[in-house]
Parts: structure tokens; C-alpha cells; sequence
């Protein structure tokens, strides 16, 4: 009989709940998105966000049990996000995960949110019946996270077969992660939240006209594999404001915004060719970045793989750049699904399962950590 963990995500804006069985197998995986409740304010309001999960959380889980097949007396152990993320938000979580657990005399499990993205392409690869060559370098790049992490196997138990993942992380973003550079940046063009989406089709049709204003490589002194998004978003800041012909088209985007009207085909008549290539320009800036360092990293680790996960991994550009220059270095290179890219519980049901495995329990003191490390 396979072991059936009920995982539960919310650490931010989106409220999951999914059951994974033994770890690989995906019985049923729902989100609920709040990106509609938070646009009209440009990101997520922490306080807002909790409320939502308050609402939320009951119909998620019953759902995800409903699509699963199973009823509550099914469910082998709860998993449950215990942070990285806001307070109020993983404590809804926590608090229905601890509830839960103890009705039904079941053991609780405290995820750490990163090793639930670390786990998200382990999920696809077992899908697409491939095996996660170790050691790896994991990239984390969402709208909270810009993170490097070497993955290895724990014990001689091989992670296929539920044995524990170790991590040690290599290096982070010093300020903004690129995720968050993508959301300012789509902001300060009237381009809507979250901006990560838009910007990336928009690039896909800039064509290879001239950019107006060039990004270099970020310098980052001290580690080398240290990334750092902010200079970046303010170069596109001050090269805006010291272009008024920009001031034109911006204004027509925010009225098409108030109007409601934020889809790609709306945005996409109101964006000059100037702005399609800005875009472009910062887009490579970024996705230079990011593959340059987790490339550097895995050449120094002589690693088998690289995993990119998070928010960003679903960005074209950048999945297409990692598979060339990967092949090219004779490396595996592996993405969660769109699905499983941004924030979902099976990811969490999936990373709780090897300490169910090793038997590490959480208890009632169990309590969220805004700022829990991997490693
Ligand atoms: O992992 P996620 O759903 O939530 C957290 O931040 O934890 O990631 C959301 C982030 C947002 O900043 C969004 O703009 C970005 O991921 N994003 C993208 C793309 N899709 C989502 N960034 C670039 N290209 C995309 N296609
Ligand atoms: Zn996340």
C-alpha cells in the first residue's frame, strides 16, 4: 500500500492543497490563486492575503481529497509549509495542518517551502520517467527567491526510493530577486502585475532591432555566484524617465488597465517597438544572469545536473537558454511543469515525504518561520 501524504501550501498568495503518494505520484493537485484580489495593488498585501487563506483553506483541501478519491481517514500524514514566506499567510497553514494531524491521529510533517521547489522538478522527472542524475545545482528563482543550492543524496538511500536530499546553499540574490525585478520593471512600463508572464511574450516578439540603452553583466563583488537584480531595475527606471517619448504610450497602457483590458493582445498595440526591445534588453540582462552563475556553479561542483525551479523557471527565454547552453556543457538540465513551477502543495506533499520516511515528526509546537533556511 502506498503512503499517502496530504500536503499543504500557503506561504504567499496562493492557497494549495494536493496528495502525493509515495512521494512521486501526483493523486490530485489544487491551487487557489489570489493574483486577481492582489493586482489592483501591484503585489501582494500580506494582511489581505491571509484573510483569503482563511477562506480558502477548507474547500482546497476537501477538493484536493475529493479528486484524490479519498476521505480524510485515507491521509497516511499532513505536510504542511512551514516558511519561508509571510507570517500571517503560513500560519493558516500550519494551523489547519496541526488540526488536522491531531484529529486524525496522524503524523505532521513541517516542510521547508524550498525544498518543495527543489522537489517540484523531482515530481516532472519521475513523470517523464527520467532520473535526477546527483549532485545537482538547484536553482530557486520566483518573485520572493533568487537562490543557488547544491543538492546531494543524504544517506546511501537513494532519493528515488524516499531518501533524504542535502543541501548546502552556494549563493542568493544580495537584493532584489529576479522575479520581483521582473514585477517592478512591468510596473514602471504600465505593463500590470504580475509582470513576469507579459514581459516574457513581449520579448518573444521584439524582433533584433537595436535596444535603446544596453545592460551589462552585474558585477558582484565577493562571491562570484551571488546574483543582484536591482541595479538592473533601476537602470530601466532612470533610462525611462530620461525618455519622454516613453510618457505617451505608458499613460494609454495604465488607462487600458483601469479598463481592465491587461491581456497580452490588449497591451501588446500600445507597447512602440523602442519599449518591445527595452524589454528584450532587460529580459537577456536577466537571463544572462542567472544561467552564467548556476552554470559557474555547477562547472565548480562538477555536478550531473542543474534543476531551475520557482515562479521565473516558466519564463521561454530562459528555458530555452539553459537546454542549449547546458547540452552544450554536457549537462542534464531539468524544469518543474508550468503547473508545478509556481507555488503548489504537491510540491510540499512531495518534500515531506522522505522525513516521513526517516520519521522526523513535527509535534504541536510546531510554528511558521518567516525566515526558515534550507541549508
Ligand atoms: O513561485 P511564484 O509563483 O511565487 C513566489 O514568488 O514564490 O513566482 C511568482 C513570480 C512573479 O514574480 C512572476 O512575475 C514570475 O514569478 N513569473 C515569471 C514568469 N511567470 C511568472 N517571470 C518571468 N517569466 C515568466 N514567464
Ligand atoms: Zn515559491
Amino acid at each position: 500500500m502506498s503512503t499517502r501524504i496530504l500536503g499543504i501550501e500557503s506561504s504567499c498568495d496562493e492557497t494549495a492543497a494536493a496528495v502525493v503518494a509515495d512521494g512521486r505520484d501526483i493523486l490530485s493537485n489544487v491551487v487557489a490563486s489570489q493574483i486577481d484580489i492582489h493586482r489592483k495593488f501591484g503585489g501582494v498585501v500580506p494582511e489581505i492575503a491571509s484573510r483569503e487563506h482563511l477562506r480558502q483553506i477548507v474547500p482546497v483541501v476537501r477538493e484536493a481529497l475529493a479528486q484524490a478519491g479519498m476521505h480524510f481517514s485515507d491521509v497516511d500524514a499532513v505536510g504542511v509549509t512551514q516558511g519561508p514566506g509571510l507570517m500571517g499567510a503560513l500560519l493558516v497553514g500550519i494551523t489547519y495542518g496541526k488540526t488536522l494531524a491531531a484529529a486524525l491521529g496522524k503524523p505532521l510533517i513541517g516542510v521547508n517551502h524550498l525544498a518543495g521547489h527543489v522537489h517540484a522538478v523531482f515530481l516532472d522527472a519521475h513523470k517523464a520517467g527520467r532520473k535526477v542524475g546527483l549532485p545537482a545545482v538547484c536553482l530557486i528563482v520566483s518573485g520572493g527567491h533568487t537562490v543557488l543550492y547544491e543538492v546531494k543524496q543524504k544517506t546511501s538511500q537513494p532519493y528515488s526510493d524516499g531518501g533524504e536530499l542535502q543541501y548546502r546553499k552556494l549563493s542568493q540574490t544580495r537584493d532584489d530577486a529576479a522575479g520581483e525585478a521582473y514585477d517592478k520593471v512591468a510596473k514602471l512600463l504600465a505593463l500590470g502585475y504580475p509582470g513576469g508572464p507579459i514581459l516574457d511574450r513581449l520579448a518573444a516578439v521584439a524582433g533584433n532591432a537595436q535596444p535603446p540603452i544596453r545592460f551589462g553583466s552585474t558585477k558582484t563583488r565577493g562571491n562570484p555566484l551571488d546574483f543582484s537584480f536591482s541595479g538592473l531595475k533601476t537602470a530601466v527606471l532612470y533610462h525611462v524617465r530620461e525618455t519622454p517619448e516613453y510618457a505617451g504610450e505608458i499613460a494609454e497602457r495604465e488607462a487600458a488597465l483601469q479598463r481592465g483590458d491587461r491581456s497580452f493582445e490588449h497591451l501588446l498595440p500600445l507597447c512602440s517597438a523602442k519599449t518591445l526591445n527595452l524589454i528584450r534588453e532587460f529580459q537577456n540582462a536577466v537571463v544572462r544572469d542567472l544561467v552564467e552563475r548556476t552554470l559557474l556553479a555547477a562547472e565548480e561542483l562538477s555536478a550531473e545536473t542543474v534543476l531551475v525551479s520557482g515562479g521565473v523557471a516558466a519564463n521561454s527565454q530562459l528555458r530555452a537558454t539553459f537546454e542549449s547552453r547546458a547540452r552544450t556543457a554536457g549537462l542534464d538540465v531539468l524544469f518543474p511543469s508550468r503547473a508545478l513551477s509556481t507555488d503548489n502543495a504537491a510540491m510540499i506533499a512531495a518534500a515531506a515525504y522522505p522525513s516521513f520516511r526517516a520519521g522526523e515528526f513535527a509535534d504541536a509546537s510546531l510554528d511558521a518561520d518567516p525566515s526558515l533556511a534550507l541549508a
